[in-house]
């Protein structure tokens, strides 16, 4: 017999939400789906389903950020949920707390559910390894290892512009080797059936073997690379994970790997630009590009409340959407 996944209660429902890998098709199409079903909420007059009423949601960002937090915060709170949002900088953490002894203690409050970012990959899954068994932790971002909610609301906005994923192709520019979002979203692109995704990106912003690591195809030169595509994601240039000089300056990587319209000329037609923020403009793609009509960079922001409300529901056990009633004004 298997092993349990450790993401899955006993009846192979999602309890925690720490990584693609390993998840299957149906349940990402699952989150998906339910997350359609919640885009609707924003338009009520009273933004709010009852679905987690009486549940406890802590939010603990040990790394900036301004989209995820934020999204999670409203998710919660579109789902009715109490939130609690523990600010690290001012909390006991700065007099030496360990992040068990604060776990602890936030469980004392009877906390239903953690997200969690942090900068050393593996925090969630330790945090989920030791937390009360009542209690769903969430990967808000960890590390350069997974970013798993980013990772599923690129694909619901992929979802929205290009229905069938198995006739895409997907290129991911940028900084690869630093990047958990490129790490979840090549894995869920996989799950879901994309048969070509392409990485370009500068050789030292690459990690080692990565076709047969990511089964991906592997480009160092920009124009070859968004060729035909359908999707083209940017990356961040990632300079607080970098301990040395990978690249040569901002300037020079801008000249070979910006994104501007010219370059873009090449992909299809259609094609939509991605980037998960924040965007260094004039780094990894010009203004024109970043706010021009391909781009769906502020859909994708939008689109992280309803997932994160997906994945948030689901996680809590509660029911569908359509099984509650909304508030009325
Ligand atoms: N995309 C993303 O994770 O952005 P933040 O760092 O602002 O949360």
């Amino acid at each position: 017999m298997s092993a349990p996944h450790p993401q899955l209660d006993a009846q192979g429902n999602l309890k925690h939400f720490l990584t693609i890998d390993g998840l299957s098709r149906e349940l990402l199409v699952e989150i998906l789906d339910r997350a359609e079903g919640f885009l609707g909420v924003a338009q009520q007059a009273v933004k709010k389903v009852p679905l987690c009423r009486g549940k406890v949601i802590a939010n603990l960002f040990f790394e900036n950020s301004t989209r995820t937090r934020t999204t999670f915060e409203l998710a919660a709170k579109r789902l009715s949920a109490d939130v609690l949002n523990l600010n690290i900088s001012t909390s006991a953490t700065a007099k030496g707390e360990t992040l068990l002894d604060t776990l602890r203690n936030l469980e004392a409050m009877h906390v239903d559910m953690f997200v969690v970012r942090h900068a050393t990959s593996g925090a969630a899954h330790f945090i989920a390894a030791h937390a009360n068994p009542h209690v769903s932790i969430i990967n808000a971002g960890d590390g350069r290892h997974s970013h798993p909610t980013q990772g599923m609301l690129d694909m619901f906005t992929i979802r929205r512009h290009k229905p069938d994923f198995t006739r895409l192709r997907v290129a991911i520019v940028g900084d690869i080797l630093h990047s958990r979002v490129a790490r979840s979203q090549i894995l869920a692109l996989t799950t879901l059936g994309v048969p070509e995704i392409r990485v370009i990106a500068p050789r030292t912003l690459l990690p080692s073997h990565v076709e047969d690591a990511f089964g991906v195809r592997a480009f160092h030169d920009l124009r070859e690379g968004i060729r035909d595509v359908d999707v083209v994601i940017m990356l961040r240039i990632q300079r607080e994970r970098m301990n040395s000089a990978l690249l040569p300056s901002e300037h020079e990587y801008f000249y070979l790997f910006g994104l501007t319209e010219k370059r873009l000329s090449v992909a299809c037609p259609d094609a939509i630009v991605m980037h998960p923020g924040p965007i260094n403009r004039g780094v990894e793609m010009d203004s024109q590009v970043a706010d021009g009509s391909r781009s769906v960079i502020l859909e994708q922001v939008s689109n992280g409340i309803a997932i994160r409300m997906a994945v948030m529901s689901m996680c809590l056990g509660t029911q569908n959407l359509n099984s509650q009633r909304e508030y009325t004004a």
